[in-house]
C-alpha cells in the first residue's frame, strides 16, 4: 500500500494528530494590552535549571508582542474551559474582553481566571524551526492554581478530558 510522502501537510497533521496534547495559552504585556494564543506545543525541558518550551508558528500576532516583552506566563487550560481556549485559538482583536485575569506575581503578566497551573517565565532563547519558533523559557515562579480541574486534551482534532 503506499503511503503519502512526509511532506504531505495533510498526512502530516494527521500523523501528528494522533499524538494528544494539553492546551496552554501562553500570555503576555504588550504595553499595558494583554496578548496571548492557544498553544499544544508547551513542555517540560529541564529541571536544573528550570526551562520550558512552547513553538509558535511565524505567521503569529502574538508572539511578536511576546517576544517584545520578553517574558510571558503559560496558563494550563482546564477541561471546562472550552470556550476560553477557542477565542486564544482565534484571530480575535481583543481576546481578553470576556476574560477574567490578573498579572501574574513575578512577571505581570496575564493569569487566566480557572486555568490548572502557571508558570511565569523568561525568554531565555528562540530557535528558527521551519514555519515556528522554539521558544525556551526560564521558570521564575509557577504554582497549581485549580487542583480540582482536569486538563482540555486536544486529540485527533477534537477537545476531550482525561480520564484515569
Ligand atoms: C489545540 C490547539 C493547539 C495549538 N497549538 C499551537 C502551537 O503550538 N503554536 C501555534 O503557533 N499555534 C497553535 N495553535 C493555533 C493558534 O492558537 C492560532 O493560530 C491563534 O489564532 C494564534 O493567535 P495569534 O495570531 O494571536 O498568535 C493551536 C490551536 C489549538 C486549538
Amino acid at each position: 500500500m503506499s503511503r503519502p510522502p512526509a511532506h504531505d501537510p495533510a498526512h502530516f497533521r494527521k500523523v501528528l494528530g494522533s499524538y494528544p496534547t494539553g492546551v496552554t495559552i501562553v500570555t503576555a504585556m504588550d504595553e499595558g494590552r494583554p496578548v496571548g494564543l492557544a498553544v499544544g506545543t508547551f513542555t517540560s525541558v529541564s529541571l536544573d535549571p528550570p526551562l520550558v518550551a512552547f513553538l509558535p508558528d511565524r505567521k503569529s500576532r502574538s508572539w511578536p508582542a511576546i517576544e517584545k516583552a520578553g517574558v510571558f506566563c503559560a496558563n494550563v487550560v482546564g477541561d471546562h474551559q472550552e470556550h476560553v481556549c477557542a477565542v486564544f485559538a482565534s484571530k480575535l482583536e481583543d481576546k481578553f474582553a470576556e476574560v477574567e485575569w490578573e498579572p501574574s506575581p513575578s512577571t505581570g503578566s496575564p493569569m487566566i481566571a480557572g486555568c490548572v497551573a502557571w508558570l511565569d517565565c523568561r525568554v531565555e532563547v528562540v530557535h528558527e524551526a521551519g514555519d515556528h519558533w522554539i521558544v525556551i523559557g526560564r521558570v521564575t515562579e509557577l504554582d497549581v492554581a485549580n487542583d480540582d480541574a482536569g486538563p482540555l486534551l486536544f486529540f485527533k482534532g477534537g477537545y476531550g478530558r482525561f480520564s484515569p
